[in-house]
């Protein structure tokens, strides 16, 4: 394919983000198709028009249905709200075409497996907005519990918290809307947890939980009027999975002071394994063996450069680049300067992920896979 047209349905917080990985396609990962952003839809003329121009589309559109026939499109990123998935993602796949989906999929189970059946029908390649399992720590996670690094896995902690609805002065908007927004914390973070036990663990057979919605109304702006929160602020359940073992999930977005917290912890019979989004360049490993005196948490810098052909393209076109893949790039600068002086390397530190993927790094303690490389004589 010589290039890829474009449209983008929704220029809010996720329209953003997708205009902004679509335009980083090249530049990180060179040779590609040229990506041609072609249209840009919304409902407001004036806003459409506006930021068509600030994310670099052709051309604006207020009627996604106008999209669907149209050749010059390829792939349709859809981050309009949830209650417009469905019927978007199964028009644009039986036209034909790619679909990039925010999360959560749907509002209800049959709306999902709607678009699921139509996924199957379609010639076009599918894709759901969950970003946070794409981060080369998750995945390198992953390679270690499969390769038994930590034994048998037992049990599995996941927590997510966010403070965005933590203030009662937040005014009531589509997010507290059951026909719009669907779920609350369940539907913009829990199910994001949901997609890390998933990959790490396998799917759940059996869940208990209880939910609760801490701000029970909010200001309408423009009157004095408090309406109603229909949906959840916390969530929390104990679950059962398939394979058999316990968990925990945790989730609120009304939790004070936390951004982005995503954390899990897979603890298994000889070792454990820790994560947390907010510092989404560590993985800690704790393995049961060695020196008792010297046993301890092995901090595993994922410090990566992105190359053509290797899992983590998947990443970067599922960058993310305000929630938090996007820090990715600028944590990647800061711990290469940390890891410079730790080190003593000066030159630019550009870690080939290739190796690291088709051999995964030994586990090593901060800095010193940067030394042990360079005392091998190879650029770090
Ligand atoms: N993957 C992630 O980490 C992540 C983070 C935030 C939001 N999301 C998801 O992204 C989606 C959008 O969330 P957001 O926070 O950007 O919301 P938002 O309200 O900021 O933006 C939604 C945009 O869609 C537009 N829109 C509504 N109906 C439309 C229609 N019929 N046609 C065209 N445009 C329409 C709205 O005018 C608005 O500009 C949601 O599904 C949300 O769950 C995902």
């Amino acid at each position: 394919m010589a290039s890829l047209g474009v449209a983008l349905i929704g220029t809010g917080f996720m329209g953003k983000c997708h205009a902004m990985a679509w335009s980083h396609v090249r530049p990180v990962f060179g040779d590609v198709p040229d990506i041609r952003l072609e249209t840009l839809c919304d409902v407001d003329p004036e806003l459409t028009l506006k930021r068509s121009r600030e994310f670099g589309f052709a051309r604006p559109e207020t009627d996604w249905r106008k999209l669907i026939e149209d050749e010059r499109i390829d792939v349709v990123s859809i981050t309009a709200p949830n209650n417009v998935h469905r019927e978007m993602a199964v028009a644009f796949l039986e036209a034909g075409k790619h679909v990039w989906c925010e999360k959560p999929m749907a509002l209800t189970l049959a709306e999902a497996e709607a678009m699921a059946e139509a996924a199957k029908k379609a010639k076009g390649r599918t894709l759901l907005g969950y970003n946070y399992i794409k981060n080369p720590a998750v995945l390198h996670a992953r390679h270690l519990i499969t390769s038994g690094v930590i034994g048998d896995v037992v049990h599995f902690r996941g927590q997510v918290d966010e403070d965005y609805l933590a203030s009662p002065d937040v005014p009531w908007s589509k997010r507290a809307r059951i026909d719009l927004w669907g779920l609350g914390t369940l539907g913009d973070i829990t199910c994001h947890l949901v997609s890390f036990a998933h990959l790490l663990i396998g799917d759940i057979a059996r869940v208990s939980a209880d939910m609760e919605t801490v701000v029970k109304q909010r200001p309408v702006p423009g009157t004095n009027e408090m309406r109603e929160v229909e949906n959840e602020d916390i969530a929390h359940a104990i679950v059962r999975f398939k394979i058999g073992i316990s968990g925990t999930l945790l989730s609120s977005r009304a939790a004070w002071g936390r951004k982005s917290l995503i954390r899990f912890e897979v603890h298994g019979t000889k070792g454990m394994l820790t994560f947390d989004q907010e510092r989404l360049n560590e993985l800690q490993l704790y393995v049961n063996e060695g020196p008792e005196a010297t046993r301890g948490f092995l901090l595993n810098h994922l410090i990566t450069e992105l190359l053509p052909g290797t899992e983590t393209q998947g990443a970067m076109a599922n960058v993310d680049p305000v929630t938090g893949q996007a820090a990715w790039y600028d944590l990647r600068v800061r711990l290469t300067k940390a890891a410079e002086q730790e080190s003593g390397v000066t030159e630019p530190l550009l870690s080939p992920l290739t190796p690291m993927l088709a051999k995964p790094p030994k586990l090593l303690r901060t800095g010193e896979w940067f030394r042990q490389r360079r005392r091998a004589g190879e650029q770090p």
